[in-house]
């Protein structure tokens, strides 16, 4: 199996790519690649991808390439507070469920996004968070659910977006409800109940806006370094950081230094690193197709090469699989309203560039 792959991959029509990024480029004239998860796995890496648990009905020809090329899968939605308790005090757990059972069926692991956010929340909680109620709200909530998955969980981005510097909260944190109702603490009080109820799946802080040679970026990146070595001297069970990596194919200042230095400094504490929600927008580049695909793929290249040889970092999923489905089209629409092409698969469901230059970053993996 490995020497046929290696093959495929070596001699299957691959044409230099133009990638800067050195390392084994890939193009659309290769034939059928093997899947993107038989790639990452003999580097020790995994690669899935999200989705919004309506593709799991309607649409087999997806659901197919979805467990050709995906080990992790994640839900866009069905894991997050307004779904799982729309009315106070009732759960209801058949969305998530459902991604669990069809996971299981497709010998994939999935990732549980996410547990305490400042959005993706029913709207009766924020009036529930008052300094008084808003301990046994997160208590109750994280016990249920963590102890609902049990054991079924790779992980769990326990805690997701919690930065925002310009907000004037100590250590560069958000000024969401959860930080007005039980003060910087509560991210120690969900890690902790989190782990109590759900020892086995690794807990993550889950973020973005981390991968630019930019003030703002920078200024995040300090902060988040900060808060983690805080965290970790209290003995706050925190066990990795997701890097959500939406990506700019339009922004220039990529430096590949300050990204694998910024991972080393995660790494150096002992964290985990995973790269949770990848993709491309290409808002901010011309129509056309083959222009834009160009872009896309070499900028992710450029950013993966960058992260993905640190042994710290366990994999990596896209935000979705497929262009036939992007959040990017309702946040970043296109001036010229046609659709982003953000993703590994096209809306026919053919390999990208984008799909070509991971693969290749997965490949250029030193083995583990
Ligand atoms: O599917 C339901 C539908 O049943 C219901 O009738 C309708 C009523 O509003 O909502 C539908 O769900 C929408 C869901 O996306 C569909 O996937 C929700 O309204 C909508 O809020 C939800 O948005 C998600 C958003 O997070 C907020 O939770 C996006 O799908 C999802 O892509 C986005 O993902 C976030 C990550 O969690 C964190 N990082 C950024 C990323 C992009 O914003």
């Amino acid at each position: 199996m490995l020497s046929s792959r290696r093959s495929l991959l070596a001699g299957g029509a691959a044409m230099l790519a133009g990638t800067a990024a050195g390392g084994r480029a890939w193009a659309a004239e290769a034939e059928q690649p093997p899947g993107l998860n038989a790639l990452a796995a003999p580097k020790g890496l995994f690669f899935g991808s999200a989705l919004d648990d309506k593709q799991l009905t309607g649409d087999p020809a997806f659901l197919q390439r979805l467990g050709a090329e995906c080990g992790m899968l994640v839900s866009e939605y069905s894991f997050k507070w307004e779904t799982l308790q729309p009315e106070q005090g009732q759960f209801v757990f058949t969305r998530a469920d459902a991604l669990m059972d069809f996971a299981a069926a497709n010998r994939m692991r999935v990732r549980g996004h996410t547990l305490i956010w400042h959005e993706g929340n029913p709207p009766w909680l924020e009036a529930a968070l008052t300094p008084e109620g808003a301990l046994a709200m997160m208590y109750g909530y994280i016990a249920t659910v963590c102890g609902h998955f049990r054991g079924r969980l790779a992980h769990w981005d326990v805690v997701n977006e919690p930065l925002s510097p310009e907000d004037g909260q100590p250590f560069g944190l958000r000024a969401t409800p959860w930080l007005r109702a039980l003060g910087p603490g509560y991210i120690d009080l969900a890690f902790r109940a989190a782990a109590k109820a759900d020892p086995a799946s690794l807990r993550l802080i889950n973020e973005f806006g981390l991968d630019y040679a930019i003030d703002w970026q920078e200024t995040r990146r300090t902060a988040l370094l900060k808060l983690l070595e805080a965290l970790l001297a209290r003995g706050v069970p925190v066990q990795g950081v997701g890097l959500q990596a939406h990506l700019d194919a339009a922004e220039k200042r990529l430096d590949q230094r300050v990204l694998s230095r910024f991972v080393a400094d995660i790494a150096a504490m002992g964290l985990k690193i995973v790269v949770t929600e990848l993709d491309v927008r290409d808002d901010g580049l011309p129509a056309d197709i083959g222009v834009r695909d160009r872009a896309v793929a070499d900028h992710a290249r450029a950013w993966l090469d960058a992260v993905l040889p640190n042994p710290a970092v366990l994999g990596l999923l896209t935000w979705g699989l497929s262009d036939r489905r992007s959040w990017l089209n309702d946040r970043f629409p296109r001036k010229d309203h046609l659709p982003q092409r953000p993703l590994p698969l096209d809306t026919e469901l053919r390999p990208t560039a984008l799909f070509y230059a991971i693969a290749g970053a997965l490949d250029a993996v030193p083995g583990r």
